[in-house]
């Protein structure tokens, strides 16, 4: 009977479902808010539609400027409250206070930041943003990507500094010495985000071996809330160094930020699709290899037959010819010997 048979595309359907791990329960369907942005090793391209010029200000109902909170791992130089707070443009006392710590505190490696950061809508040359804004003063060494990625741990994006910083000056341009603006990574939430009752973004610093379902049960928040407000598609693939916003529905708990997400436990570290990628490259690589020896074979049984060639007709081999024409000497006269 007809009846007994699933329809192929609804196979196909459900695979999808499968695949996507289903779809967001309807609470949790709010407007996508802001693109995640990853292409942070690629300064030769603004990619301002996956936001690395910075998150976009919401036309409409959304707030011109808000509180909001950014993540940092204190690293030396920066590693006590006063720095932190110079390097990123926060009050020093609010910093203390939101992390429960004194105001001369020097923090220990493996602690996460909360820094309380007013985030406002700034009309730049690229477009329209949302913000907060720091300087930094360029040292020797430094590169526009060192100072987004290392010093300011991804906070800020090295398009960013480019279009800002530098005003649109080629990336090799920065001098030491030179005073740069730096534009924060931060959000306000969206009008559908509000409804939903969210009334801070974090923007959360993705540290190695982080998932999204690890980041969002640590920050207490529905993993859909937070794939929907990156715009993040399956398989929701993150990486070092950029920025994840949460949703959040008040201030972050201080005793679970102050520590660093727990890893997701032994085997299972690096995501759950890395090790598929890491199998695809191992066959990919095994093909290629393959493909290789097979070509490099081909080509030595080529120089063979012509090294034969020539010791069969006693010419003189030619210089790059010789050590072949002795090693194929060297095995007839072996075969001879048998
Ligand atoms: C904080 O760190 C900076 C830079 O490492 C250092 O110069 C300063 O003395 C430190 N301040 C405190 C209060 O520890
Ligand atoms: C970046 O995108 C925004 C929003 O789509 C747009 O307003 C702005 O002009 C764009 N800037 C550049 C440099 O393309
Ligand atoms: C903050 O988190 C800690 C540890 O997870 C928990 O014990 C505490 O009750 C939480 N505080 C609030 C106000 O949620």
């Amino acid at each position: 009977m007809a009846d007994d048979l699933i329809p192929p595309s609804s196979m196909f359907f459900l695979l999808i479902v499968l695949i996507s791990g289903g779809f967001p329960p309807p609470q949790f369907q709010v407007r996508a808010q802001q693109p995640y942005g990853k292409e942070i090793d690629d300064c030769t391209n603004n990619h301002n539609s996956s936001s690395m010029l910075g998150y976009f200000c919401n036309t409409g109902s959304s707030p011109s400027s808000c509180q909001s909170f950014l993540t940092f791992t204190p690293s030396s130089p920066y590693a006590n409250v006063s720095s932190i707070a110079a390097l990123l443009g926060a009050d020093a006392a609010s910093l203390a206070a939101a992390n429960n710590v004194e105001l001369d505190a020097t923090l220990g490696k493996g602690t996460t930041m909360l820094v309380p950061a007013t985030c406002g809508c700034t009309a730049t040359a690229e477009g329209t943003f949302y913000q907060h804004d720091a300087t930094y003063v360029a040292r020797p060494g430094d590169t526009l990507q060192s100072i987004a990625t290392r010093t300011f741990q991804g906070l800020t994006t090295c398009q960013a500094l480019q279009a800002q910083g530098l005003h649109g000056a080629p990336l090799e341009s920065l001098a030491a010495g030179e005073r740069l603006a730096v534009p924060l990574r931060c959000a306000c939430p969206s009008a559908a985000q509000a409804a939903a009752g969210f009334r801070f973004l974090v923007s959360y610093l993705v540290a190695e071996y982080d998932q999204v379902s690890s980041v969002a049960a640590w920050l207490g928040v529905h993993v859909d809330a937070v794939t929907a407000a990156n715009e993040l598609r399956p398989p929701y693939t993150i990486y070092p160094s950029t920025t994840l916003l949460i949703p959040v529905d008040d201030q972050p708990n201080v005793s679970r930020i102050i520590q660093a997400p727990p890893p997701s436990g032994p085997g299972k570290k690096r995501g759950d699709h890395v090790g598929v990628y890491i199998g695809v490259a191992v066959a990919a690589a095994v093909a290629v290899a393959a493909i290789a020896s097979g070509g490099a074979f081909l080509a030595l049984k080529a120089r063979r037959k012509r090294a034969a060639a020539v010791l069969a007709a006693g010419e003189l081999p030619k210089k790059h010819e010789k050590g072949l024409v002795s090693f194929v000497a060297a095995r007839r006269h072996r075969k001879i010997g048998q």
